[in-house]
């Protein structure tokens, strides 16, 4: 049995010991209110932490309660997320905090079960939260908890499969301080960052190294056992900015679903390999989509959008629009000023960056 022999208390203490001495000074720690904790677990799920704390101090800022963020617009909300990517992340954030205020008063429901049926709310979010925010003993198992723990067990299970966070929910459920489940949740994090790195751990310096099972076997660079994704698609993206006589840029909204739903970008399509060329294709798509006549001119800069699943190769043209175009809600012609005002993804920005530097 994994636990059998383990010094819980001795664990425990020396955990949450090097945690109130070593923890940095995070802006999200600064108090435990509920909604910011939830904003700051939300954005730390795939981004680093250094990315994060200059949105997560904007985005404070400019919703500073949960009223706040739930009364707001959904453009406004799209772009302060704007660069963060993942973006389905604040749209279920959005919704969720409709619902609290709907539902439950503006109060974060402090009981695992309801917390988690909300939107994009899952058993790492949950956990997070309710230990930060609540002092509730939950397990908040995310992949940098997986490698401390699978290092201090010695567990060899592979950590992409779902039922190894599991065990890893049943291994906290057992060690999780009752006393104070915040820190403790946190102290596993925290090590996860400072100390119990992917590469190179640095064991030498590690609170935890007297309770480490793959320390003491010396096997701490094997572990965590994760095997590799499939080479992830590609697909070739052409794009255009266009230009009407006046000087106005074509953008288009994407759908509420998929990919980057609901933000901003600059007219696309996939590009089929066939005997047409991109341009050709892009005119094509912009007549049956858009009902748009457009004049491809030349292709001014390439990059990449990975994506966890896949990635998008961009090539950018430049064009002409000729004649009209027939405005909607998702199809704007827009002032070069005003663009500004709209969340795009990031690669579309580079986009109309680099368009600036042409003569555009
Ligand atoms: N990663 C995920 N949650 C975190 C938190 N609360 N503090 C630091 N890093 C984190």
């Amino acid at each position: 049995m994994l636990l059998e022999g383990f010094a819980v208390e001795d664990f425990q203490r020396d955990l949450i010991g090097w945690f109130e001495k070593e923890q940095r000074d995070l802006p999200w720690r600064k108090d435990n209110d509920p909604y910011k904790v939830w904003v700051s677990e939300i954005m730390l799920q795939q981004t680093k932490v250094d990315t994060v704390i200059p949105y997560f101090n904007k985005f404070i800022e400019q919703f500073p309660t949960l009223e706040a963020l739930a009364e707001a617009d959904e453009e406004e909300v799209m772009k302060a997320w704007e660069g963060l990517g993942y973006y389905s992340r604040i749209r279920n954030l959005h919704a969720a905090v409709k619902e609290v205020k709907e539902q439950y008063g503006g109060k974060i429901p402090d009981n695992p079960e309801q917390f988690s049926k909300l939107k994009g709310v899952g058993p790492y979010t949950t956990g997070a939260v309710l230990s930060i925010a609540y002092g509730i003993p939950e397990p908040a198992v995310d992949g940098n908890v997986m490698r401390v723990l699978s290092r201090i067990f010695l567990v060899w299970d592979d950590i992409s499969k779902t039922g190894t966070r599991k065990l890893f929910e049943a291994i906290v459920r057992n060690i999780i301080s009752k006393e104070n489940p915040s820190y403790f949740n946190q102290a596993l994090m925290e090590l996860g960052a400072l100390i119990c790195v992917p590469r190179n751990p640095a064991c030498l310096l590690c609170p935890v190294q007297a309770h480490c099972r793959a320390f003491h076997e010396g096997v701490q660079a094997e572990l965590p056992v994760k095997t590799k994704k499939a080479n992830v698609k590609q697909v070739a993206i052409a794009v255009a900015v266009l230009k009407d006589e006046h000087g106005k840029v074509l953008i288009h909204k994407r759908d509420g679903t998929g990919l980057l739903a609901n933000l901003w970008e600059f007219p696309n399509c996939e590009v089929v390999h066939s005997q047409e060329n991109p341009e050709r294709q892009l005119e094509k798509f912009l007549k049956e989509e858009y009902g748009t006549t457009v004049r491809i001119g030349n292709s001014f800069t390439a990059l990449e959008h990975v994506f966890s699943h896949l990635v998008w190769k961009i090539t950018v043209y430049d064009g002409k629009i000729i004649g009209d175009v027939a405005e909607t809600e998702q199809l704007k012609l827009v002032d070069e000023q005003e663009i500004g005002l709209y969340a795009f993804p990031v690669s579309h920005q580079r986009i109309w960056k680099e368009y600036k530097k042409t003569d555009g």
